[in-house]
């Protein structure tokens, strides 16, 4: 069976509540850390494009890269037909043509943990400080538990329809298949999808990093790239995280060093 993430169609169902207060955040940040608002944003493993066609409607330009082919395609068909201009191919995160010099980058929605060792991170962010003007901002969005001990692993479950087309969405994280020596365990994405034209169940099950935000640092600090400016919950600079959700998320900027 292909893997959900070759299913864009649906995932842009399944993900597609307003990300504009996400936006909104990201621009706000943008503007406290770089001291300008900027003009264009590169999405590193961008998806279904959600957050590219919102700034791409804001007036920024807008580029993506995703690994999944089916992703890079599904964003450029719905740009045209939408009217709007966004630049995505098919790469790997941790090996994908740098460049373009964009005043910020963002990677949204846990897929940061894609990238499973301290080389891979290091890599990673090589490429995209040489993709980002000086000053320009990193932007992570990601599940990042405050220890090791202090692990409340999700299982969350959400149903979105449109246009005749309904999903039924889980996300859970295997907690017995963590390792504590490189921090891994396995995550999976569940969508049953019931549409006019197709009726079946997905899955994406992948093995991912539990990063803990120290470590982020120290690996952005070996490479050099960048200084850390601030961790963040839930898109927003008050809240104050108390890690007693399963549905936190840890909003982390990273400013490229002059
Ligand atoms: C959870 S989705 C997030 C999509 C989007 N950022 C969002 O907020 O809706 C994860 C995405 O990461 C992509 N992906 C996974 N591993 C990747 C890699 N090594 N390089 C680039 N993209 C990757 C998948 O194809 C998928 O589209």
């Amino acid at each position: 069976m292909k893997d959900a993430y070759s299913y864009p169609e649906y995932c842009d169902v399944a993900y597609g509540w307003d990300r504009s207060p996400e936006c909104d955040f990201i621009e706000r940040c943008a503007e406290r850390y770089s001291g300008r608002k900027g003009d264009s944003v590169l999405d590193l493993a961008c998806g279904t494009g959600i957050h590219l066609r919102e700034f791409a409607r804001r007036g920024y330009r807008a580029a993506g890269i995703d690994r999944s082919r089916e992703m890079a395609a599904f964003v450029a068909a719905k740009a045209e037909a939408s009217g709007l201009k966004i630049d995505c191919s098919a790469a790997d995160m941790k090996d994908f043509p740098a460049g373009g010099v964009f005043s910020f980058a963002i990677c949204m929605l846990d897929s940061f943990r894609y990238l499973l060792t301290d080389r891979d991170i290091a890599a990673h962010l090589g490429l995209v400080s040489a993709s980002l003007e000086d000053g320009g901002m990193y932007f992570l969005d990601l599940w990042m538990p405050p220890s090791e001990i202090d692990i409340a692993w999700e299982d969350v479950s959400w149903s979105r329809e449109r246009g005749g087309t309904k999903v039924d969405a889980r996300y859970l994280q295997h907690g017995r298949t963590y390792d504590p020596a490189d921090r891994t365990f396995e995550d999976e994405l569940i969508f049953k999808v019931e549409s006019p034209a197709f009726g079946s169940t997905i899955t994406s099950r992948a093995r991912t990093r539990m990063l803990l935000y120290g470590e982020l640092c120290r690996i952005a600090g070996e490479e050099g790239s960048f200084e850390p400016m601030g961790k963040f919950y839930n898109f927003d600079f008050d809240e104050k995280g108390a890690y007693n959700s399963r549905h936190i998320r840890t909003n982390i900027v990273l400013k490229k060093r002059r």
